[in-house]
C-alpha cells in the first residue's frame, strides 16, 4: 500500500500578522457574499469566501485568513477553525489536478487501498506530495458523501466514481 506523509495531516499554521491585498473586483465579489446573509450574521460568510481567498492566493494562506478576519470582525482563530476542519480547503499550494481520493469505509472496503496505490505508483508519488511538474496532488479524505458508488474520488470539483484501475488511467490520461 502507498504510503502516507505524516505532515500532512497535522500541518503546521504559519501566523504572522501580514494581511493580504485583493483587487476592487474581488473585495466587491467579497462584498456581494456578505449581502446573502443579515448584517448581524456574516460569520456565515466564511465559506463561500473562504473559497475566494483559495481561489485568488492559491490556497488559504496566513495572510487570506488575517484579511477575513478583518473582513467578517472574526478571530483569526475562528477561521482557522473552519479552514482545518475541512479538507476542500488547502493549507498549502496544491497541484493543478488535485486528487482527493475518499478513505472511508465503503470506500476503503470496496477498493480505495488499490486505487490509491495505483495513483500513486502512476504519479510516482506519496500520498500529500505533488508531482514534480504541479501537475498533481494527492490526496485521502473523509466521506465525500457518494458512498453508494465506492471507490470514488474527487479532482477539483467533479466526483469520480466506481473506480477500477482502467477508469482511473484513461481520467488521467486525459487530464493535461
Ligand atoms: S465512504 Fe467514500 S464517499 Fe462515503
Amino acid at each position: 500500500m502507498a504510503s502516507v506523509a505524516p505532515t500532512f495531516y497535522t500541518n503546521q499554521v504559519q501566523v504572522t500578522d501580514e494581511v493580504a491585498n485583493f483587487s476592487p473586483e474581488v473585495v466587491e465579489e467579497m462584498y456581494l457574499h456578505l449581502t446573502k446573509y443579515p448584517p448581524d450574521r456574516k460569520r456565515s460568510a466564511l465559506i463561500p469566501l473562504l473559497f475566494v481567498i483559495q481561489r485568488e492566493r492559491g490556497y488559504v494562506d496566513n495572510e487570506g485568513v488575517n484579511f477575513l478576519a478583518r473582513f467578517l470582525d472574526l478571530e483569526v482563530t475562528d477561521i482557522w477553525e473552519t479552514v482545518t476542519f475541512y479538507s476542500m480547503f488547502n493549507l498549502r499550494p496544491v497541484g493543478k489536478h488535485h486528487i482527493q481520493i475518499c478513505k472511508t469505509l465503503s470506500c476503503r472496503i470496496i477498493g480505495e487501498p488499490k486505487i490509491t496505490e495505483h495513483i500513486c505508483n502512476r504519479l510516482g508519488i506519496h500520498v500529500g506530495e505533488t508531482t514534480d511538474d504541479e501537475k498533481f496532488t494527492v490526496s485521502l479524505v473523509e466521506c465525500l458523501g457518494s458512498c453508494g458508488t465506492a471507490p470514488m474520488m474527487q479532482i477539483g470539483f467533479d466526483y469520480h466514481e466506481d473506480l477500477t484501475t482502467e477508469k482511473v488511467d484513461k481520467l488521467l490520461d486525459s487530464l493535461s
